[in-house]
């Protein structure tokens, strides 16, 4: 691996750094023709935004906003990705030395604990059918309104020819993401405040947040320092993209809160604090592990105090007072619960390789009158949910499999508290699912939870190219 830090005018910008948006579509495609492909591919590369120009669109915005500047800047973002039968469509034989982007994700959906059924031995999720066939790649763009990612998107489809009719390229599915209207912007359909916490990347996120932890360029970009694999030249910067296409089931989310309120408090005070403790955060983005008892807005949305904790008060290792052990930040980023294993159970262990930079968008409308009262889902919602990492075992599958599917995780708990499921993310493709911790005052009692409250649907693994191997190896 190469320990000099990455130029930023290499790396797509979605995959470090990140697009600013308020509206987002992924536009996954198939590739009918690889000469012709490449060839188109070529006029598209100098209009990928890469890591330095997203940059550069944060510190616009950042200006802007100190000018006092009421209305969006025009801002958007274009990144392209593709998965293992992509490569194969295009010629590029090189092994990337990932197994789960090899096998593609469809394989690997009844180990992620997707629901589903088996179908002559073999296996089949409840996907949607767009994601059971071969997608060779994935068009992100992202910008400040639906007019921006239209025009964006439009140019996109013409320089790559990309069109119905199929010739060159050709649409398998479309999915639009927005953030989610007025008090909501940045939470997720259930109502937490979401995009808080990620790694920084050393020597690109150089003034991290307290709390924030910094991860070496390996761990998200190919060949850099931690990288292991053996890798191809070009890989260098590039970065897998794990896309899940998770639908959210909020009015029976909402109702069981309410049928499970922590006793002691009002119904609707005991309904929000059961939610807080699936999650970790209170809605309003405020840590359980500072606030363990009432929600701290100004807590919530302050980026200097809301990633700085660790599960490491007096106590806080062996006790879920404070924060559940299966809570979804907790399953999903141990803080400390695992560098905190003493030397004599084998410890501590790093978990460096497991983060991963989260770039989720919500997708679908705000619940209706209609479910709210029927307590039941009608309308299609949830998260475009897409993560990079230089390693997916290590990073997106491990987190899902090892961790939030696994009941024992974390590891060495008092016995009487088994941790369960990841109430949020947490699947057994068929089974049930509970959990230990929710009430604070009976931390050995286990809730019964519903088999799933997030629904995948669908998804894939990609690989994110840099832009000298977009140009070199990909396009023509
Ligand atoms: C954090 C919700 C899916 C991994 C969070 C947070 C929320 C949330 C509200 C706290 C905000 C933050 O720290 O940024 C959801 C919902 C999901 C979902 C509603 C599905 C619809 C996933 C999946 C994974 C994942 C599939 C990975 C397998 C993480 C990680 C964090 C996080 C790593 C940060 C934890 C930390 O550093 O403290 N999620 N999430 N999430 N989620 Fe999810």
């Amino acid at each position: 691996p190469i320990t000099t830090p990455a130029d930023l005018n290499n790396v797509q910008g979605d995959v470090v750094i990140g697009f600013s948006k308020r509206f987002e579509s992924a536009v996954f495609f198939q590739i009918d023709n690889a000469d012709a492909f490449r060839k188109q591919l070529a006029a598209l590369v100098p209009k990928i935004t890469t890591a330095a120009q997203a940059a550069s669109d944060k510190d616009k915005i950042k200006e802007h906003k100190r000018n006092g500047g009421k209305d969006l800047l025009k801002i958007s973002g274009l990144n392209i990705s593709f998965s293992q039968t992509g490569l194969t469509a295009l010629g590029i034989t090189d092994d990337l030395g990932d197994g789960p982007f090899r096998d593609g994700q469809l394989k690997g959906a009844e180990a992620l604990g997707d629901s589903g059924s088996t179908v002559n031995g073999v296996f089949q999720p409840n996907w949607v059918p767009a994601f059971k066939n071969p997608i060779h790649g994935v068009i992100i763009v992202s910008g400040d309104s639906h007019a921006t990612v239209e025009e964006r998107l439009l140019d996109t489809k013409n320089t790559l020819k990309l069109s119905p009719q199929g010739g060159t390229c050709h649409e398998i599915i479309r999915l639009n993401g927005a953030v989610r209207p007025d008090d909501q912007k940045g939470h997720e359909h259930f109502g937490f405040l979401d995009g808080i916490s990620n790694p920084a990347v050393k020597d690109i996120d150089t003034t991290p947040f307290p709390g924030q932890e910094t991860v070496a360029q390996g761990i998200v970009l190919l060949g850099r320092e931690k990288d292991t694999p053996p890798r191809p030249s070009w890989a260098l910067d590039g970065s897998f993209l794990a896309f899940r296409y998770l639908f959210q089931l909020v009015p029976e989310f909402n109702d069981f809160l309410r049928q499970n309120a922590i006793p002691g408090l009002s119904p609707e005070d005991g309904a929000e604090f059961l939610g807080a403790r699936l999650v970790g955060r209170w809605k309003s983005g405020a840590p359980l592990d500072l606030t363990p008892l009432k929600d701290d807005p100004e807590l919530g949305k302050d980026p200097q105090r809301n990633n700085n904790f660790r599960y490491d008060f007096p106590e806080d290792i062996q006790t879920q007072d404070r924060c559940p052990f299966a809570a979804h930040v907790r399953k999903t980023n141990p803080r400390f619960d695992l560098e905190g294993v003493p030397p004599e159970k084998g410890g501590p262990f790093s978990t460096e390789n497991r983060r991963i930079v989260r770039r989720g968008i919500p997708f679908g409308p705000e619940v209706t009158p209609q479910e709210k009262q029927s307590k039941t889902t009608t309308q299609e919602r949830g998260l475009l949910f897409r993560c990079y990492q230089s390693n997916i075992a290590n990073g997106f599958q491990f987190i899902q499999e090892s961790w939030a599917n696994a009941t024992g995780f974390p590891p060495f708990k008092p016995a009487d508290q088994v941790p369960g499921f990841d109430p949020i993310i947490g699947q057994v493709n068929s089974g049930t699912r509970s959990m230990t911790g929710a009430n604070p005052n009976a931390a050995t009692a286990s809730l019964q939870l519903p088999t799933e409250w997030v629904v995948s649907k669908g998804g894939e693994y990609f690989f994110s190219p840099s832009l000298p191997a977009l140009k070199t190896t990909f396009a023509k």
